[in-house]
């Protein structure tokens, strides 16, 4: 076999895998040399050809040359892999002088700090805390709550109607109030019934002190022999409690809902602050209706009590000195940063 200079061919594998810049060139330029069909092996196995006298020497040179080339293919190799290293250690460097991006800290919306603030008050005076579906049926919105379709009343609500309908053929909406809660948690329950259960309401209404969707938190306490005396006791403490002063007058003004008789708008006034002197509607409330009582499932000649329901943005606002319930739900940082120091 004619072994063209071993040194030559060393050279020229050197030069190959120099050149190669990537593992897969490597590969390349490794198999043109010891691959199948490579320039070594194909010397290698012609070595049987070689006169006996040579053969010794042949092989030995070859086999030199071939551990020769596999030496510098690992060294390539290991020079590859560190080339690769060093780059992505420069891509994913961190420049450590920059200032941090601090972590941010999330916090309770003021809505929600206001609800735990009304749930841990009335919890304290045995209140059971409920919660309910916001698409609710016409039925538990309006008509059990002695508000029957062609009731004028119902067009004290802007309602959001929902297309579909219940089980029963009945129309769904968006819950104008959290008044539907008194039937569904009653018909579940024995007196002595004492819940409130916040949650969202939505009517169609928008500007500085009203929204399409808000809080309220309905209140009622059922049993023999509940009177309004109880109503203005449990309401007055638990807004002297919720604002943390006893310098602020409670009122209750006739009004009118179709749920309650007699009903009562419930208004406050602080004796001292920016606000001191102003009185402010908090509530609605009243004796629950002899009717409502029958539609809890009860008897109205053994069980009284009285129900209110509450707009909770309009607490907070009043707690927190907020201007504009829209700020609320406008996700602005700025606002929603001062609830959480
Ligand atoms: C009611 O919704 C009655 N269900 C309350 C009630 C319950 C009376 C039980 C008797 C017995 P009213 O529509 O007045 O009542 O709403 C109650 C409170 O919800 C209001 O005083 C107000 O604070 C709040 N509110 C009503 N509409 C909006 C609105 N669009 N945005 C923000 N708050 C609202
Ligand atoms: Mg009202």
């Amino acid at each position: 076999m004619e072994l063209s200079d071993p040194t030559q061919l060393l050279a020229d594998a050197r030069t190959a895998l120099d050149a190669a810049v990537d593992t897969a060139a490597l590969a390349d330029a490794k198999a043109r040399f010891l691959g199948r069909d490579g320039l070594v092996t194909e010397r290698l196995k012609l070595l049987g050809k070689v006169p006996a006298e040579q053969r010794s020497a042949v092989g030995k040179t070859l086999n030199a040359l071939k551990q020769s080339i596999e030496a510098l293919v690992a060294s390539r190799e290991a020079a590859l892999r560190q080339q690769q290293l060093d780059a992505r250690l420069a891509q994913e460097a961190i420049d450590v002088t920059l200032p941090g991006r601090g972590s941010g800290k999330g916090g309770l919306h003021p809505v929600t700090l206001t609800i735990e603030r009304i749930e841990t008050i009335f919890r304290s005076i045995g209140f059971d805390v409920a919660d309910g579906p916001e698409i609710e049926e016409d039925f538990f919105n309006f008509t059990a709550l002695n508000t029957p379709a062609d009731h004028p009343a119902r067009s004290m609500h802007d309602t959001f109607y929902v297309e579909g309908q219940d089980a029963e053929g009945r129309g769904l909406l968006l819950r104008t109030h959290t008044s539907p809660m008194q039937i569904r948690y009653a018909r579940q329950q024995t007196p002595p019934i004492k819940v409130i259960a916040p949650g969202k309401t939505y009517r169609v209404d928008s500007d500085a002190t009203h929204s399409p969707m808000f809080h309220q938190f309905e209140g009622m306490w059922i049993d023999e022999g509940i009177s309004f005396a109880d109503l203005k006791s449990v309401y007055t403490e638990f807004l002297r409690r919720f604002f943390e002063t006893d310098q602020l007058d409670v009122r209750f003004r006739p009004s009118y809902f179709p749920f309650t008789e007699p009903s009562a708008e419930i208004d406050m006034r602080f004796a001292e602050g920016p606000l001191a002197g102003r009185w402010l509607e908090v509530s609605g409330s009243g004796q629950v209706h002899p009717q409502v009582v029958r539609n809890l499932g009860l008897d109205p000649e053994r069980y009284i009590g009285f129900a209110f329901g509450s707009g909770i943005e309009r607490l907070a606002m009043l707690r927190y000195d907020v201007g504009d319930l829209r700020l609320f739900y406008e996700n602005d940082l700025r606002f929603l940063q001062q609830f959480n120091p």
